[in-house]
């Protein structure tokens, strides 16, 4: 049968080299994370993604992996992590490893072994092209860091394909070997305890066999980045309906140890995503990316929300943001007002069957540092350096402020984190915020609890007409989810009486409203009134 631990489970993402220094490099690694889990605990996560921590060159921080097995030393040892591992299980938190599976890096020894030897095995565990007539390369295909995604090896005359930067060869899906290579990969990391696997752009292992040009982006289809990359229709480079093969033999691996496939699906549309994910084979989940491109308007939010309440029960896991865009709280117009939607949209997605998850730094309420253009490492940032300020994903990346003494508690005193903290002040950092009841990490740490007291039978979200186009609303059975999407002040009518089961301020939480609540700008609120739908 299988396992869905996952769906009691409030998952958080630690992007390793931003989280915690525990050797005082200036980077973040394994033994900071162990340092920091009661911190975790008390927040009430049981689940951490940790982002790749395996030997890489760091062309695309870790992203490019040059050994699947082992851990690069800038992050620990194998040994770092089955502590890390067992301390967490101590504290009833489960580690999800990253596995990168599209790409190796250019260094792998798989494509040291291609390189070297066109004729020899390892050629075709990635897909190599003749150029087109006129020595260019084999089609129009872009990469989504800008730029084609073909790189020419003099040697041998022939193209190999990159969706992403040159030095993250693409793997050839169709070759036998490269399944039987993964099915060891995840069988090594299970035997060491993990509990799954984030799986990197799991909607694009598979390419079209004859890999042809990309039409036109129609009309009709937003660019989400303004790339050239977006200039195209994807319709023979991602989604595939191959890609499923891969994500069921991983499951027959996952599967006997009740671990979790949980895919980077990155498909906006719900029917897309529908198809990967089965009771019984592919992936157990995905993570469901529109509110990282939401441009935050009340009718925008009701959009996104009506959409959330079609996707099928408990295969999708909620985030505002990640490692790979700037800080929700920011894209969500900043300042208080910018925290309370991210809180707010956060508390209605997660009053939806789903897997909750936090973005480290969420919790505090962070918004975008302020980086300089010279200190950004995002390797899309230095493609795109007039888009930089807007889009680099370091200002997601900037390190943990734990404190606010020198180091920030992220690293040792004196010495330079990998990228700046970006004007962090004390009133951001975890330990302020623990000591005042009234912080952001307070408000987070109570809609965890408050999630966790939701009745596990809540059926189907039924969306309510609160009759003002700011005021978003939906129930599921006893439970009322409201949002205050607008710029002012709204009065929200209760149908019943009922007790205030989530609220960014504390003074609310637990009281039994008189008539209408005013909900300030951004923020939600979670009710659980006294009857049932068709009782009130
Ligand atoms: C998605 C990851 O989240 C991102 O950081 C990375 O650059 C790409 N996949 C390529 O692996």
């Amino acid at each position: 049968m299988t396992a869905t631990w996952w769906r009691r489970s409030v998952g958080y993402e630690v992007y390793i080299r931003s989280f915690a220094d525990g050797d005082g490099d200036g980077v973040g690694d394994l033994r900071g994370i162990i340092g920091r889990l009661d911190e975790l605990a008390w927040l009430g996560i049981d689940l951490v993604w940790i982002s790749p921590c395996m030997p890489s060159p760091m062309h695309d921080h870790g992203y490019d992996v040059s050994d699947y097995t082992g851990i690069d030393p800038a992050f620990g040892t194998l040994a770092d992590l089955d502590e890390l591992v067992a301390q967490a299980r101590r504290r009833g938190i489960r580690i999800l490893m990253d596995l990168v599976p599209n790409h190796t890096s250019s260094e792998h020894p798989w494509f040291r072994a291609a390189l070297a030897d066109p004729s020899g095995p390892y050629r075709d565990y990635y897909l190599w092209r003749d150029p087109r007539p006129d020595g260019g390369p084999p089609n129009n295909w872009r990469s989504h860091f800008g730029g084609p995604a073909w790189t020419l090896d003099e040697a041998s005359g022939q193209y190999h394909l990159h969706l992403f930067l040159p030095q993250q060869p693409d793997l050839n899906w169709r070759n036998p070997r490269v399944h039987e290579e993964f099915r060891r990969i995840l069988a090594f990391w299970l035997d060491r305890g993990v509990a799954g696997f984030r799986i990197d752009v799991a909607h694009s292992l598979h390419k079209h066999p004859d890999l042809p040009d990309l039409p036109p982006r129609p009309e009709d289809v937003p660019s989400r980045s303004g790339s050239d990359f977006d200039e195209l229709h994807h319709v023979f480079d991602l989604d595939q309906a191959d890609n499923v093969l891969a994500h069921r033999a991983w499951r027959q691996v996952t599967e006997p140890a009740g671990a979790l496939l949980l895919g980077e699906t990155y498909l906006l549309s719900a029917e897309l995503l529908h198809r990967y994910h089965d009771p019984d084979e592919g992936l157990n989940a995905s993570f469901w990316f529109p509110p990282m491109h939401l441009d935050w308007s009340p009718a925008a939010v009701r959009d996104l929300l009506v959409d959330a309440l079609r996707m099928p029960p408990g295969t999708l896991a909620w985030i505002t943001g990640s490692h790979d865009g700037p800080r929700a709280a920011s894209r969500f117009g900043g300042g208080d007002l910018g925290r309370r939607r991210a809180l707010g949209l956060t508390a209605m997605l997660w009053a939806l069957d789903g897997i909750p998850f936090v973005y480290q730094g969420e919790e505090l309420g962070l918004l975008d540092p302020a980086l300089r253009l010279e200190d950004m490492q995002d390797p899309l940032a230095r493609r795109h350096p007039e888009d930089a300020a807007r889009r680099s994903r370091d200002l997601a990346r900037t390190p943990m402020p734990w404190s606010p003494d020198p180091g920030m508690g992220f690293t040792a005193p004196g010495v330079e984190p990998w990228l700046p903290f970006g004007g962090r002040t004390a009133a951001d950092t975890w330990a302020a915020q623990r000591r005042d009841e009234r912080s952001w990490l307070h408000a987070w740490r109570r809609l965890i609890a408050a999630w966790r007291a939701l009745p596990d039978d809540l059926p189907a979200a039924c969306w309510v007409d609160e009759g003002d186009a700011a005021l978003l609303a939906f129930r599921r059975g006893q439970v009322l989810a409201a949002l205050n999407a607008g710029e002012d002040d709204v009065g929200l009518p209760l149908p019943g009486p009922g007790v205030v089961a989530f609220h960014r301020d504390p003074a609310c939480e637990g009281r039994r409203p008189e008539g209408a609540l005013v909900l300030a700008p951004g923020d939600a609120l979670w009710v659980r009134l006294d009857d049932e739908p068709g009782q009130v």
